[in-house]
């Protein structure tokens, strides 16, 4: 490097999308590109059959990834935003009451407010300065007319991963269903909609499941898809001649083109995530969340607020006393090539209970699949020269 070259991009925002992406990935979407270019479910030719044979191959893998069963769905989207809405604008009607967490991304808490200004009612369990939700403070929340429990698996700020299993416990046991947020765990951890008791899984292709951007997919219980209206309504290539959106899922709820090259990037990153085990690479991460967050700790003026790391996923906040965290973001940047997400990430009440706020929210570093322990310990030497101390 000489005195002006940048320093070398060393890339620890992969909470908000992961890069870069399994080897596979560009191939397929690139295939599909210069060489397939059919519009699914539309096309009848050998070539449009093959691709479609090969995403209905990803809809069966991701409902195995996702413990779904006999009768579940696996519907696509084009974000996790975009399925949490599908979800709750298509579930709930005025009179009905949700209960929701403060450790929500606006992704959910935009929807419901928009929702409650609407004749929803809507109460937000608060969360602990480590960011976990208490199901004892769940259930004090539930009410008769409780329809709906949204809640994240795991924050996007603090990595706190959440008793999704607890919830969907209550929330059964209330006569209410569950809308789980897993964007921050879908290909971190193992999740089972069927042993946890989910009724809607939510998450994006993006991020855990490292697929390409404008991916993103909803899991609906069996029992769960006559409660889910339709969210958008166009041509499915089936029952053409019906004004009406087909009453059964997958078609239900897909109207219009998928994004079909990045769909089959997700299937080859879901390949690589099979191959390489969910299990191997949890552990590699927890490991690198550990020496993250281990080094961070001992750093004088720096503060992370958050659990232990075995209770998150590869996602760890920050602050440096006396510094706003997008100044530190930048300096990270600038200076050391290090590129991070800082603020509120989206997610602005869980930043009372951290106590982020005066700091303008938190620096966030989450490592990937390419992150290597020289990079996490460059990330804390620089993190230590600009607290000072
Ligand atoms: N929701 C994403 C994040 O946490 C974009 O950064």
């Amino acid at each position: 490097m000489t005195a002006d070259s940048p320093p070398p991009r060393i890339y620890l925002d992969n909470a908000a999308t992961s890069f870069p992406k399994p080897p596979g990935v560009v191939e397929a979407v690139t295939r599909y590109l210069t060489d397939e270019g059919v519009s699914l479910g539309r096309a009848t030719t050998r070539s449009g059959e093959e691709t479609a044979r090969r995403v209905s191959q990803l809809r069966t893998k991701l409902g195995q990834f996702f413990g779904a069963g006999p009768g579940d769905e696996v519907v696509f989207t084009f974000s996790g935003t975009d399925s949490l809405n599908m979800a709750l604008h298509g579930f709930l009607k005025p009179g009905d009451h949700v209960v929701t967490t403060d450790i929500e991304h606006n992704s959910v808490l935009r929807p419901l407010e928009w929702l409650r200004q609407r004749g929803i009612a809507v109460t937000h369990v608060p969360c602990d300065s480590a960011g976990r939700v208490a199901t004892d403070d769940i259930r004090q929340a539930i009410r008769p007319e409780t329809r709906l429990l949204a809640v994240s698996h795991a924050s996007n700020v603090t990595g706190t991963v959440q008793p999704i299993a607890d919830f969907a416990e209550l929330a059964r046991n209330h006569g209410a269903r569950i809308l789980v947020d897993a964007c921050q765990t879908a290909g971190h951890i193992p999740i089972s909609i069927r042993e946890a008791g989910i009724d809607f899984l939510a998450c994006s292709g993006h991020k855990g499941l490292r697929g390409p951007l404008g991916t993103g997919v909803l899991v609906i219980a069996r029992d769960a898809v006559p409660d889910l209206e339709s969210f958008r309504q166009g041509g499915t290539g089936s029952h053409s001649d019906s004004p009406l959106q087909p009453a059964a899922g997958p078609d239900k709820y897909e109207a219009g083109n998928h994004n079909t090259p990045g769909l089959l990037g997700l299937a080859a990153a879901l390949d690589w995530i099979e191959q390489e085990e969910l299990g191997a690479l949890h552990e590699r991460e927890a490991a690198q969340t550990a020496r993250l967050q281990e080094g961070l700790r001992y750093l004088p003026n720096v503060r992370v607020p958050g659990p232990e790391p075995d209770e998150r996923v590869p996602v760890v906040s920050f602050v440096i006393e006396g510094f706003d965290s997008r100044d530190v973001a930048s300096i990270l940047d600038a200076e050391f090539g290090i590129e991070v997400r800082a603020g509120l990430h989206c997610a602005p009440r869980i930043h009372t209970a951290l106590g982020t706020l005066p700091y303008g929210g938190t620096v966030r570093l989450s490592p990937g699949l390419a992150t290597t322990d020289g990079q996490i310990d460059a990330a804390l030497d620089a993190v230590a020269e600009i607290a000072g101390g």
